[in-house]
């Protein structure tokens, strides 16, 4: 039997291809700013990463929903292990061997998974807080001139930081699948 399940894989595929949209747009859109100059291309990519941006919250969102009722491998028990003392005692012998990474290489995810798990619980997290924070720019935003309060402004400002988190999360992720399938652990299979 397959490591995910095919809601998990379902919505692995989701988030992989809405988000990295996400991180392609944030590199050449540019959002209405009161005494701004935009060109039309900048501000219809702001527009396509709005809807993309709705679409891929509720994507995380059913993930998240998924992991609360799941009792497979997309488990909040799977993804965040440091919130049970069998999960702890794993990631702390985990920990404790990372020096091997260097001369073996990555283990083999059936042999050790809570220090990969944290991680990827880490980025469901930081794609959870994206979207919110996203969707409240899209309430918040004054369509056409981009007028935004106080608190907006703030909130902007996180999504900006949280965004530059989940692009070295993705580029570290895809990395580390890389890593994994050059060892002959074909991750790859896993989630596909
Ligand atoms: C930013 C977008 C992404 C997020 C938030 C993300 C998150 C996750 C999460 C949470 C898991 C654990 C399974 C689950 O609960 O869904 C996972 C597994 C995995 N992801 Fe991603 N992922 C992203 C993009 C990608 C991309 C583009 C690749 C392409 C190589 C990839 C490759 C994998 C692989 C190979 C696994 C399985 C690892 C294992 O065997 O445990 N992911 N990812
Ligand atoms: C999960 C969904 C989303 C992802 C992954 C995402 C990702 C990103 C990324 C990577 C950036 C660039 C941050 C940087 O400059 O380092 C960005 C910027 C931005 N995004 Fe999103 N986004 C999402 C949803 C949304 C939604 C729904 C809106 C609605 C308006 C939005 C509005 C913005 C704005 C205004 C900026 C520019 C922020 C600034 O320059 O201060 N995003 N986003």
């Amino acid at each position: 039997m397959s490591y995910y399940d095919t809601p998990t894989k379902l919505l692995h595929k989701g988030m992989a291809l809405t988000i990295t949209v996400q991180i392609g747009l944030s590199l050449f859109m540019a959002h209405p700013k009161p005494g701004t100059i935009r060109t039309s291309l900048e501000l219809q990519l702001f527009e396509v990463h709005e809807w993309v941006g709705i679409a891929a919250a509720l994507i995380v969102m059913a993930h998240v929903a998924y992991s609360l009722i799941s009792t497979g491998n997309a488990s909040w028990r799977t993804l965040f292990p440091w919130l049970t003392a069998n999960g702890r005692a794993r990631l702390g012998e985990e920990l404790s061997q990372l020096g091997s990474w260097f001369s073996k290489g990555l283990p083999h995810p059936d042999d050790s998974h809570a220090l990969a798990s944290t991680i990827h619980g880490l980025g469901l997290l930081a794609v959870l807080l994206q979207g919110l924070t996203g969707g409240c720019i899209f309430l918040g935003m004054e369509e056409g001139t981009g007028a935004v309060s106080e608190a907006i402004h703030d909130v902007m400002e996180l999504h900006e930081v949280t965004g530059m988190f989940i692009i070295a999360y993705l580029v570290l992720h895809v990395a580390a699948a890389i890593w994994h399938q050059k060892l002959g652990h074909d991750v790859i299979s896993r989630i596909k």
